[in-house]
This record gives C-alpha cells, sequence and structure tokens, in this order.
C-alpha cells in the first residue's frame, strides 16, 4: 500500500513566494513520487475562526486552488478536495473530541498565545477566542487521521498541531483498539528561511512578501523593492543577499554560477535585479498564465474539487465505518 501523505491549506491570505517555494512546490514534488498517494485540501472551515466575511472567504478560496492548480497540481494524481466537502470530517471531530483531554488543548500554541495577549493587556484570559480556535486541533486531527495519513508535511509552526494529532489517535487506539493511523509531520525547512523584501522572513504579518501572482509590473516593482547593503557600485557584492538567495530558487545550477561571479565581480545592485527579474518572470509566466484561466473559470476549479470529493469520502466513509463500529455505534 502506498504511503498516504495529506496537508491541508487555510484561505486566509494570497498566496506569496514563502509559500510557494515552503509548502506549495515541495507539496507537488511530493505527488510525483510513486510511493506516495497524496491528498490536499482547502481548510475552509479552519479559517472561520478568522475569516468571517463571505467575501473574503471566497476570494482566498479561489486563490488558493486556483494557485495549487496553476503550480502544478495534477487532480488525477493528488486527491484535492474542500474540507467542508467532506462531512466525515465534521462527525469524525465530535467523537474524537471525547477522547481528547481539555488540558491538551489549554496547552496548544495558537489558543495559549491568544490567552497570554488577553492577560498582557489586562482582559479577562478567554475574551474574543470563539470554540473553532479552542477546538482547531481536533478538527485538524480529523482531517488528517480520517484518511490513514501516515506523513503530513507542514511548516514548523504546525508541527505542534500534528503532534496533537499523534497524541489524540492514541488516545483514541488505546481505548478502542488500533482503528486509526498514527500520523508524522515532516517538517519543510524552507519555509523558515525564504526572506522577505525587508529580509526579515516573508510573512503576510511582516508586509513584506512578493505574491506568487501578480502582473509583470507588480512583480518588477517588488524586485526593484528589495532591500540591499550600501556597498559601492563596483564593489564585489555579498552573496549572501535576498536578491542572491531568490535567484537561486528561480535559476538553474548554470544561471546561478554565472550569477555568483556577477556578484563576485562587482554587479551593479540595479544590475542584479534586472536579472532576477528577468529569471523570476520567464518562472512564474506559464504558471500565471494557468492561474488567470482558472481565475476567469471557478466552475471548472468547483468541478476539479466536487471529483476530489467523491475520490476522498471513498476513504472517509470507510474510516467512520470503523470508527462507528470501535465506540460502538456501528451496525
Ligand atoms: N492548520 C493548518 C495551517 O494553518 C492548515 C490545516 C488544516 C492542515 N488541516 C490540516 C495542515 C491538516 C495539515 C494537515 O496552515
Amino acid at each position: 500500500m502506498k504511503n498516504i501523505i495529506l496537508t491541508g491549506v487555510k484561505p486566509t491570505g494570497t498566496p506569496h513566494l514563502g509559500n510557494y517555494f515552503g509548502a506549495i512546490k515541495p507539496a507537488i514534488d511530493l505527488m510525483r513520487e510513486p510511493e506516495a498517494q497524496c491528498f490536499y485540501f482547502i481548510a475552509d472551515y479552519h479559517a472561520l475562526t478568522t475569516l468571517q466575511s463571505a467575501a473574503d472567504m471566497k476570494k482566498y478560496f479561489y486563490e488558493i486552488a486556483c494557485t495549487w492548480l496553476a503550480a502544478g497540481l495534477d487532480p488525477e494524481k493528488a486527491v484535492f478536495y474542500r474540507q467542508s466537502d467532506i462531512p466525515e470530517v465534521f462527525e469524525l471531530t465530535t467523537i474524537l473530541s471525547n477522547v481528547t483531554p481539555k488540558g491538551l488543548m489549554n496547552r496548544a500554541h495558537a489558543y495559549k498565545a491568544c490567552v497570554e495577549k488577553n492577560e498582557a493587556a489586562g482582559l479577562d484570559r478567554d475574551a474574543d477566542i470563539n470554540m473553532g480556535l479552542y477546538n482547531y486541533p481536533i478538527l485538524m486531527t480529523a482531517d488528517i487521521v480520517l484518511f490513514n495519513t501516515k506523513y503530513v508535511p507542514v511548516g514548523q509552526d504546525q508541527k505542534q498541531h500534528v503532534e496533537i494529532a499523534r497524541d489524540i489517535a492514541q488516545y483514541f487506539n488505546k481505548k478502542y483498539g488500533k482503528s486509526l493511523m498514527v500520523p508524522c509531520e515532516k517538517i519543510s525547512e524552507q519555509v523558515a528561511t525564504l526572506a522577505g523584501l525587508d529580509g526579515r522572513k516573508m510573512s503576510k504579518s511582516y508586509n513584506n512578501v512578493i505574491p506568487l501572482f501578480c502582473t509583470e509590473k507588480q512583480l518588477h516593482k517588488c524586485v526593484m523593492a528589495i532591500k540591499t547593503d550600501c556597498s559601492a557600485p563596483n564593489d564585489p557584492k555579498d552573496t549572501n543577499s535576498i536578491l542572491f538567495t531568490l535567484y537561486k530558487l528561480f535559476a538553474t545550477p548554470e544561471q546561478t554560477a554565472t550569477y555568483e561571479q556577477a556578484f563576485h565581480d562587482g554587479i551593479l545592485w540595479s544590475e542584479a535585479k534586472k536579472q532576477l527579474f528577468d529569471v523570476m518572470n520567464a518562472y512564474l509566466l506559464p504558471m500565471r498564465e494557468k492561474y488567470d484561466y482558472y481565475m476567469a473559470h471557478h466552475d471548472e476549479v468547483d468541478d476539479i474539487l466536487a471529483q476530489g470529493a467523491v475520490k476522498a469520502r471513498v476513504i472517509a466513509k470507510e474510516t467512520i465505518e470503523r470508527v462507528r463500529k470501535a465506540i460502538g455505534s456501528g451496525r
């Protein structure tokens, strides 16, 4: 049997290069490995903890779905679906919440961070915290174990959530016999390292991102805005620069070697930026065209996701049957 690899993406922001190289591209590469069966989904109900406007939900949902398709997700190879199309996820969440110690949820980073912020501000510790946030790790556990997932590729920030999923699966198995596959996280390192325009980690919250899909003109403007050091025009340039890091991601090894030599030879920052823009644009152009196509054809995206949900539910139903039997509610 193939290893099940599953990951979810929350539709809460416009995808940027950090998301692409940290999560999307590695997932697409995994999809092509013969021994892997990948499940990729859009975690729309996870987004509800913070995203409570229908217009925003629609906007980000399609941006994410179209991004993954444009980035090369092949719906024949990976099962690609919308979380809310799988009712079994929510049934399993209810069941699992009964084997989940409340204290485990109290210790979840995202919840704890909100509590600490409230306390620091002199507010009630649970001020403005909804139960969606509190139960978030249980819903995520259901997402994962429903599909007999072995590996969950995620960034460092999601490590604890997968550990919690592992704990909950084990609690369930201890009580009801070995009915659930116990998952393991697969941390991708790059997430933490891609720097944004100002040199800090590329993140929506720092307002320093380069969007994955924007017009050529906007991309050009972003590249020109990348911070560089103040070495003199003909001085050798430090390859420990965001420009060089980005260039390497988009270029071939040969191109990178030439670029590196140009840095040693004292290329002008403006010229280095121009060359970076050229490789980026060449790489992104075909993807951008696909993205624009899907953004103009939401009905096709809906069809792809609906077909994905049909495939996903075959497995989801098997697991739910097994779980119902285990707890004594099955026929
Ligand atoms: N919590 C993840 C995030 O914020 C998204 C997510 C939801 C997820 N369900 C998942 C990731 C299951 C991996 C597996 O990015």
